[in-house]
């Protein structure tokens, strides 16, 4: 290793995303049921809201926390949502932003954090650059989120839980009653409860909830990037207690300084978009896709986000049977990128009706 590396890279490492952008590379016209952002474009009303931004000369820095507007909108549906408690809010640099400054806020060396596994591949690292020591929790078969799970999870040295429903990898959302539950378990035992809700808007079958609604210091980390397709623009939000907020900004000031300016101002007419067509059209494409693949996989049907999580069929695990996949020119992710195990494989159904069809007739063929 080069000697100016420092230790705190070696605590993790990007070689499983890195293989699977390499197979990527190889296939010329894939099928390709990867992707981890919507299939439409952004709205045109926002496109041309951060566009007026840049052209009215709004491109300098904002205030760290973000441009009053935006603040004052999103805050303005957060006392909606929970009119009886104290909670501020910042812009961050997208979700990812926020969970970094959320590990750097509260996380000692040594702290325990809880997450189910499969988990989005960004929370082990992020911990561990922060000298956290990851706690997952197996949620197979059904990836529920069991509190009885999470509570054998807790030591003292549980520092952190950090929820993620509807979920990536899974789609899996967690029912009022669990997060109720583990909501419970955090303010009993003390415990920081982080909820990364960056696909709240993603939601299928009931209505969305957050366990800020049973916590009232739980710390909720959204943002822009999946429900309005703005992944490259770089704008999150993230409400919680004032004085943990304060702190994350102490470091974003030092950091990230502030999310871009311009698509803050996008971020405003956001906030005034109706996504309906659009999480009907999510809606449907997980039909297609469950039904399509009911018959020769096993899978939990996704009431939120825009991934299914299935095993991969007979025993050569799912790093093999993708790629087979990948060979017969249909992109998807091994599941041992976002779990301990190699079982199972991701699908992103946030593609065309024609480019799901194609990827259901090729899976159901590779099942025999
Ligand atoms: C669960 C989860 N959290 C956070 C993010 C990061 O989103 P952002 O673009 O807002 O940084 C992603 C992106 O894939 C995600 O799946």
């Amino acid at each position: 290793m080069h000697p100016w590396i420092a230790d705190r890279t070696t605590t993790f490492d990007a070689s499983g995303i890195r293989k699977v952008f390499d197979l990527a590379a190889k296939l010329k016209d894939p099928i390709n049921l990867s992707i981890g952002q919507p299939d439409f474009d952004v709205p045109e009303s926002i496109q041309d809201a951060a566009i007026d931004a840049i052209r009215s000369g709004k491109n300098a820095y904002s205030p760290t926390q973000g441009i009053a507007p935006l603040r004052e909108s999103l805050m303005q549906s957060i006392n909606a949502r929970y009119p009886s408690q104290d909670r501020d809010v910042f812009i961050s640099s997208g979700t990812s932003g926020g969970l970094m400054l959320a590990m750097m806020s509260m996380v000692n060396p040594g702290d325990e954090v809880i997450y189910l596994d499969p988990y989005f591949v960004m929370y082990p690292a992020l911990l561990k650059m922060s000298g956290g020591v990851a706690v997952p929790v197996d949620s197979y078969p059904d990836f529920e989120l069991d509190p009885d799970k999470i509570a054998a999870a807790v030591t003292p040295r549980t520092k952190m839980i950090l929820l993620n429903s509807p979920a990536n990898p899974t789609g899996v959302t967690a029912s009022r009653e669990q997060l109720e539950a583990v909501a419970q378990l955090a303010a009993s035992k003390n415990i920081a409860l982080v909820s990364d809700e960056i696909y709240s808007r993603f939601y299928y079958d009931k209505s969305f909830v957050s366990p800020a609604e049973f916590n009232p210091d739980t710390i909720v980390i959204d943002g822009f990037s999946k429900s309005h397709a703005m992944t490259g623009w770089r704008v999150g939000y993230v409400h919680g207690p004032p004085e943990i907020i304060a702190t994350m900004l102490k470091i974003q000031q030092y950091s990230f300084v502030c999310a871009p300016q311009p698509f803050q101002w996008g971020a405003v007419q956001a906030m005034q978009v109706d996504l309906q067509d659009q999480i009907e059209a999510y809606r449907r494409k997980r039909d297609l896709i469950c039904d399509g693949l009911a018959d020769r996989f096993e899978f939990t049907r996704p009431g939120g986000a825009f991934y299914l999580f299935p095993k991969a069929p007979g025993d050569a695990g799912g790093e093999a049977f993708v790629r087979t996949a990948i060979d017969r020119g249909l992109l998807i992710i091994p599941g041992n990128i976002f779990s301990d195990r190699d079982t199972h494989f991701r699908i992103s159904f946030a593609a065309s009706d024609e480019t799901i069809r194609k990827g259901v007739a090729l899976l159901n063929e590779l099942a025999g």
